[in-house]
């Protein structure tokens, strides 16, 4: 029986261990380059991307054997579903193999703001000894609303609780049976708004999500409330977020992921009061060997006429 040989595009940086059913099976081929520098798009069976590839309508016409994307995370938003689906290619993700890591990073960021470590440690290591600055606030007691109540969002929850904090969610799509089995307390987005302390969004970005702490709603919030956003660029608008904290009413904010990346220009980044990193929610050892053998697998059996479980 004649044996194909699958070629597979790897676009961004991927664990290698992770990697393994690929790189080991003699039925695929595993070429490690990115999409924008790969003159031989025509010849590949099947992309694997992080965030850092954007997989575009003009990138799948130059694609014509492409069966499958498979994005090494959670967020398909770099990925133009509606294209992919014309065409035939399955577009496959990692659903929880980064959910740890990244209501670990939330938690970090949150402990980050209310105790301003990152500031601190800014100043001692630029000669200073300056105790009265970093005066912070407990945790212990605050509200946590929690806007989108999946997989990270409910880890996240679980920490908070040892923390002693006190919780309330909105997720439309949190049944009141779920809820109650998790034991939180649940809201419409305005309870949250109004009730929380310290807010964090952990939502895919949509046409529901995009914008959905801006003007209108971070007016809603209290004030000095901390804002958190671990998810996706776009849904805290970051004009409004800069008007709430111009203004004071937006105490901090902690951010992972921006509207533009990378973000170095990002304006936000020259407040003292917030908290940034550059989209490293997912960036742990085990999550990204997870995620990388999670797509990895699947996309060999899919190759091998299996059908794709998270399309
Ligand atoms: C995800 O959607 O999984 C994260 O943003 C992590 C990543 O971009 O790799």
């Amino acid at each position: 029986q004649e044996n194909k040989l699958y070629r597979i595009l790897v676009s961004d940086s991927m664990s290698n261990e992770g990697l393994a059913p690929l790189l080991e099976s003699n039925t695929t081929e595993c070429v490690l380059k990115n999409v924008k520098e790969a003159d031989d798009l025509d010849s590949y069976d099947a992309l694997l991307v992080r965030s850092g590839t954007t997989v575009t309508e003009e990138v799948m016409d130059q694609m014509p054997q492409l069966k499958i994307i498979a994005r090494a995370g959670v967020g398909v938003d770099n990925i133009d579903i509606d294209a992919a689906t014309k065409r035939g290619i399955v577009v496959i993700n990692a659903p929880d193999g980064n959910t740890i890591s990244t209501a670990e990073h939330t938690f970090a960021m949150m402990i980050s703001l209310a105790r301003k470590i990152p500031q601190a440690n800014a100043s001692i290591k630029g000669g200073e000894w300056n105790r009265k600055a970093f005066q912070g606030t407990e945790l212990r007691g605050k509200t946590l609303g929690i806007i989108g109540f999946g997989r990270i969002g409910s880890e996240l929850s679980k920490r908070a609780r040892g923390f002693e904090m006190s919780l309330i969610v909105f997720d439309p799509f949190l049944t009141k049976e779920r809820a109650e089995e998790l034991g939180v307390q649940t809201g419409d987005l305005d309870e949250v708004l109004s009730q929380a302390d310290i807010i964090t969004v952990h939502t895919p970005l949509t046409k529901d999500t995009k914008g959905m702490l801006g003007m209108e709603n971070i007016k809603k919030t209290k004030k000095g409330v901390f804002l958190i956003n671990c998810a996706r660029g776009g849904i805290v608008d970051e004009e409004a977020l800069k008007h709430y904290l111009e203004n004071g009413h937006v105490g901090g904010a902690a951010l992972d992921v921006y509207e533009e990346e990378p973000a170095n220009e990002n304006e936000l980044l020259a407040f003292d009061n917030v908290v940034a990193t550059p989209h490293i929610a997912a960036s742990t050892k085990e999550a990204q060997l997870n995620v990388a053998s999670q797509v990895s697998e699947e996309v060999l059996q899919f190759l091998q006429g299996m059908p794709a479980l998270n399309s």
